[in-house]
């Protein structure tokens, strides 16, 4: 059978990550590949207890029927507290919609706003992902330079004006995959550059929580006058990536325009995942959080402590304050794409940085993921990858 695959898909390719997620699984690997919250820290005393009587408690219909496309009842009233109490943001029921995850939310962005041949802004580097899905979609992403204290603003107008750019992705805290914060400063000013040209921002936070020090800013929506942000909260890493629960924030008419975007793709996130969201943000998530920030903080710790000891000292980086990211470069032209099958074979995984260029390129970047390894992983599998790299 030839199977004639649509012009849409056909040169879409896998996503890295999970190709590299399914290397990882054929052995004994210490991975710094992935940007996945560490297991032993996920809260499953808590949704054990949750699951055990949420049948009982909420009812049948309520567990196990069809739901609404936007959401559910109990959670929108969770969601509103958690985004104005973490994120500043005050949201009315018509401005959110419950998403199947933040990648849902960066889908119908596309979905909804992207013809063939429309020009994406990204921070270059950003989120692999998204190349993908604007790739899907038949768009072209194309990247904008950053600096210290978040996107360039000269070369963001410039690109906006050249390219007649559909909308701005960004994720301005605790970046994937540098780790890096914009200024509010930086922020305001993107805001109202994009809104003089009329231009949509999607801003993608699924970070800002995971914060170890320095004072927490204000998110990109927060200076929206003019509704063109769309703004993107997920619980991935704060919950469970599996509950695949986040909420966006938005004009009215885009809500709309999402929720025709899901009735077509799933029709609504699963009842038990929302309800068990909603009971965990209500009575755990500020205590979970508390928990997990100085896990994460030590791992971070552990990572640059390594990398100092073991790392050759072209390898230039910025510690990140908060998130699970340290990204960096070598000023010495290394091959990280090259390198990156030998340092599997010697059991360690990083994400070469290639793949989060829209135009590729930049192969002497790599991102290392600090949340999922063990301290003694963190030790070991640096020591392993600083060892290999020092022979170059
Ligand atoms: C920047 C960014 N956006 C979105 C996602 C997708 O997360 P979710 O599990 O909420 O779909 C990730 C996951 O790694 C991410 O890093």
């Amino acid at each position: 059978m030839e199977y004639k695959i649509s012009d849409r898909l056909k040169n879409v390719q896998g996503s890295a990550i999970r190709e590299i997620f399914d290397l990882l699984k054929k052995g004994d690997i210490i991975s710094f590949a992935g940007g996945m919250p560490s297991t032993p820290t996920l809260p499953s005393k808590q949704i054990d207890e949750i699951l055990q009587s949420l049948v009982s408690k909420h009812g049948v219909i309520e567990c196990l029927q069809y739901e609404s496309t936007q959401g559910k009842a109990a959670l929108m009233e969770q969601l509103k507290k958690f985004l104005l109490e973490y994120k500043g943001i005050n949201a009315e029921t018509q401005e959110m919609i419950v998403l199947s995850g933040g990648q849902q939310g960066i889908e119908f962005m596309c979905k909804t706003f992207v013809n063939k041949g429309d020009v994406v802004l990204v921070e270059n580097p950003t989120y692999l992902s998204t190349l993908q899905i604007i790739e899907t979609y038949e768009g072209k992403a194309v990247g904008v330079d950053s600096n210290n204290e978040g996107l360039d603003l000269a070369d963001l107008e410039k690109k906006i004006t050249e390219h007649k750019a559909k909308f701005l992705y960004v994720v301005p805290t605790f970046c994937n995959p540098t780790g890096g914060t914009y200024s509010p400063e930086n922020r305001q000013k993107i805001v109202e550059i994009t809104a003089k040209h009329g231009v949509m921002i999607l801003e993608d936070d699924p970070y800002s929580e995971i914060r170890f020090e320095g004072a927490a800013v204000p998110s990109v929506k927060c200076f929206d006058k003019t509704g063109n942000v769309v703004y993107l909260a997920s619980f991935s890493k704060i919950i469970a990536p599996s509950l695949r629960i986040a909420v966006a924030v938005a004009n009215p008419a885009v809500i709309g325009r999402f929720i025709i975007a899901k009735q077509s793709t799933d029709v609504c996130c699963a009842s038990i995942s929302q309800l068990v969201a909603a009971e965990f943000i209500k009575n755990g998530l500020s205590e979970h959080l508390k928990n997990i920030i100085p896990i994460y903080k030590e791992k971070r710790d552990k990572m640059i402590e390594c990398i100092e000891k073991y790392f050759p000292k072209s390898f230039v980086y910025q510690v990140p304050q908060g998130g699970m990211f340290v990204w960096g470069y070598f000023n010495d032209n290394r091959d990280l794409l090259a390198i990156f099958k030998e340092v599997v074979d010697l059991g360690v995984a990083f994400l070469p940085g290639v793949h989060f260029y829209p135009a590729g390129g930049n192969k002497n970047t790599m991102r290392l993921n600090f949340s999922n390894a063990t301290l003694e992983q963190i030790e070991k599998g640096i020591g392993i990858l600083g060892g290999h790299l020092l022979q170059y």
